[in-house]
């Protein structure tokens, strides 16, 4: 057990310490810093996927008034290599897929710049590309998926024989969309090169791992980086590691010193360098008894990477962990091609990972002539299945049942496409959510230091995406220093406060809050109940070694309710409602926030999201806003999340569970699910469009 925190502030429904500031506009991003002597950064990219660059002809945009450099492979600073391929921008003549940066320029104003770029004439010696993912193309599958993290197959007993064997069975494909990240704030880094040092304000989920990438990439010492992120407006993952533009302005800063070079991507940036969540395709077995009890559960995923870089999705996690089924197998095959790599975005692994498992127990639940309710209460586990240790607490049936009661799931017909209100068909359905407790012990610190007069400044260098990191550390700190948060003044996103992990993971609050209050422990202790102003204690996230002592995870269940015109086909979600056991909430506003924005983009991945990709041309065609769907206030009448009362001892001294991702796991299972009860249509692939169901 942690010593727990005694909670004062933290529960509270305390309004966002930064919200005055971000609505009065006061609150400054990346691009909106006040910087000496910026300049412009706009990039060119390749037309085409995969080859090499044979020329690039500058001298029309160097000519330009304005313009204070061009980089290109040919002239660029070198960077190191060996680290991480995806950064080594402007390095060599080798195109690995298109609309990668092939030439900066840096001007006095961002119209010179884009001038500029349209003038750089580059030369291909173009290869054929391909982009094309399908289950079965061996040829493109590495065996061996490198992750150091997670096992890439699992096998525990003979799922297949079990399988052949089984009273009822459920086999099916499922596909998830490729998705793009969109947070509101595209990314931006503005670099200044100073005199010894180089200044980063940039986009980011974490200050100090941009800051160690960066050394990485360059050589620099640590104290010669500084990264500066106090706001960031969203991230969803794909600002939680650096991507090509963080090292093409740190290149242009190094050609052109002392101005501040800002590089703000434009929304169709975002389409081609920031990362995005591979598409799957997913083998679903589920064997059970006549009862609905699992015997065997397998599933089989096939995703792409990079030709340049690996990325893998850990797709077939929650298979492993969610059901109690004796035999059982995960594999994961990533196909290389010619295309960007992909990224983490809001629960990776999952997300899509829950898409098929949480259709096919519904597909099982009909076939055994059970409730979906009912089918996932009779394969609670008793211990975690891949592990085999306890789980620290595990909820999902009183998710299920206080959801069910909420909804309103008694009323429902068990016979789908049974309910017809005029022109609609109605329909509900049920999903599981599931996200892991993860922790990094001794990645962040903190530092408490007494400002006199009970008032006390907290620093640690973590980030806010706008998820509410500012509040809720403020929160604990005036709990773990027993003053009222007004007592409070945090400070966090910059280099020079105390080192902190990412903010990825859901793992921030866990971190960083257990960081705060080792330090407001270890300054009491150090300088008693009536400390000097000045006084100052630093620590870090201590070890308790309970995540190797149990199986800790967040639960949820979501229940959706799918309109379906019986004329058009098209698809509304008039309802969705979760309950969620993630420990302790510390502030319900910011809580509600998160569970809500995950569920919503849940109901986005369900019914609108899908990068299109040209597969003649290499890209993703719907790369903007207008035509990338992303659901809208008129798509999400009614988003509830609600949560169970958890006290779970062995998390950390809040009590808390991370819940940033959990909201969009399972989400778009329990609207296809409710889609199918509508209409009788069973879609297994997303997004689910008007033409599946009609
Ligand atoms: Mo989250 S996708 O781990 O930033």
């Amino acid at each position: 057990m942690t010593e727990p925190l005694r909670p004062r502030a933290l529960g509270t429904d305390h309004e966002r310490v930064d919200g005055w500031a971000k609505v009065t506009g006061t609150a400054p991003y990346a691009a909106e810093r006040r910087v000496p002597a910026r300049a412009h950064l706009r990039c060119v990219q390749t037309t085409i996927a995969r080859g090499r660059v044979t020329e690039i002809d500058a001298r029309a945009a160097t000519a330009l008034d304005g313009v204070l450099t061009v980089l290109t492979p040919f002239n660029a600073p070198r960077l190191r290599s060996g680290h991480d391929a995806e950064l080594e921008v402007l390095q060599s003549d080798e195109v690995w897929y298109r609309g990668q940066p092939v030439a900066a320029v840096v001007a006095e104003t961002p119209e010179v710049a884009g001038q500029a770029a349209d003038l750089v004439r580059v030369g291909y010696a173009p290869r054929q590309h391909d982009v094309t993912l399908s289950a079965g193309r061996e040829d493109l599958y590495r065996p061996e998926v490198v992750n150091p993290a997670h096992a890439t197959d699992t096998l525990t007993g003979d799922p297949d024989g079990v399988f052949a064997d089984a009273a009822r069975a459920v086999e099916a494909g499922y596909t998830t969309a490729m998705n793009h990240n969109n947070p509101m704030e595209p990314h931006t880094t503005v670099a200044l090169w100073d005199e010894a040092t180089l200044t980063l304000y940039d986009s980011t989920q974490g200050v100090h791992p941009l800051r160690d990438t960066v050394c990485a990439m360059t050589g620099l010492a640590h104290d010669r980086v500084r990264v500066v992120a106090p706001y960031v407006g969203g991230g969803f993952g794909s600002k939680g590691t650096a991507h090509p533009h963080v090292l093409l302005a740190v290149l242009a800063a190094w050609r052109v010193p002392g101005r501040a070079v800002t590089f703000a991507l434009t929304r169709r940036q975002m389409f081609a360098f920031v990362g995005y969540r591979t598409p799957t395709i997913q083998r679903m077995r589920l064997a059970a008894d006549i009862g609905g009890r699992l015997a065997g559960l397998s599933n089989d995923v096939v995703e792409l990477t990079a030709r340049y870089k690996e990325f893998a999705e850990q797709t077939g996690l929650p298979a492993r962990t969610m059901y109690a089924a004796p035999h059982r197998r995960t594999t994961h095959r990533l196909a290389a091609l010619d295309l960007p790599v992909p990224s983490w975005m809001r629960a990776p692994g999952e997300c899509p990972g829950m898409f098929a498992p949480e259709v096919a127990m519904d597909e099982l639940a009909e076939a055994c002539g059970l409730d979906p309710v009912e089918l996932r209460l009779r394969n609670e586990p008793e211990t975690d299945p891949e592990t085999g240790k306890p789980y620290s607490s595990r909820n999902v049936v009183a998710c299920l049942l206080e959801g069910a009661r909420r909804f309103g799931w008694r009323d429902r017909p068990p016979v789908a496409r049974s309910t017809r209100d005029g022109d609609w068909w109605v329909g509900t359905g049920v999903a599981c959510s599931t996200y892991p407790v993860l922790a990094t012990p001794g990645a962040s610190s903190a530092t408490v230091r007494h400002r006199g007069h009970g008032r006390y400044e907290v620093s640690i260098g973590a980030a806010d995406l706008g998820t509410g990191s500012w509040t809720v550390l403020t929160q604990i700190a005036a709990d773990a220093l027993d003053v009222p948060d007004a007592h409070i003044e945090l400070r966090l996103g910059d280099t020079d406060l105390p080192e902190a992990s990412v903010a990825g993971g859901s793992s921030g609050t866990t971190n960083w809050g257990s960081a705060v209050v080792a330090a407001a422990r270890g300054f009491r202790a150090a300088h008693g109940d009536d400390p000097r102003a000045g006084d100052e204690f630093t620590a870090g996230t201590p070890d308790d070694g309970l995540r190797d002592e149990f199986a800790r995870y967040a639960f949820g269940a979501q229940f959706a309710e799918a309109r379906v015109d019986v004329v058009t086909g098209e698809i509304r979600v008039p309802r969705l409602l979760g309950v969620f056991a993630v420990g302790r909430v510390l502030n319900p506003r910011t809580a509600r926030s998160q569970l809500v924005g995950g569920m919503t983009m849940g109901l986005s991945m369900a019914l609108h999201e899908q990068s299109v990709l040209d597969e003649r041309l290499g890209f993703v065609v719907n790369h903007d806003l207008a035509e990338y769907h992303i659901a809208t206030c008129a798509d999400v009448p009614s988003v509830e999340a609600h949560w169970i009362t958890e006290h779970d001892p062995y998390l950390n001294p809040m009590g808390s569970k991370g819940l940033g991702e959990i909201g969009i796991v399972g989400t778009a299972a329990a609207i296809a699910n409710a889609v199918h009860h509508a209409t009788g249509v069973r879609v297994r692939d997303l997004p689910i469009t008007n033409d599946t169901v009609l």
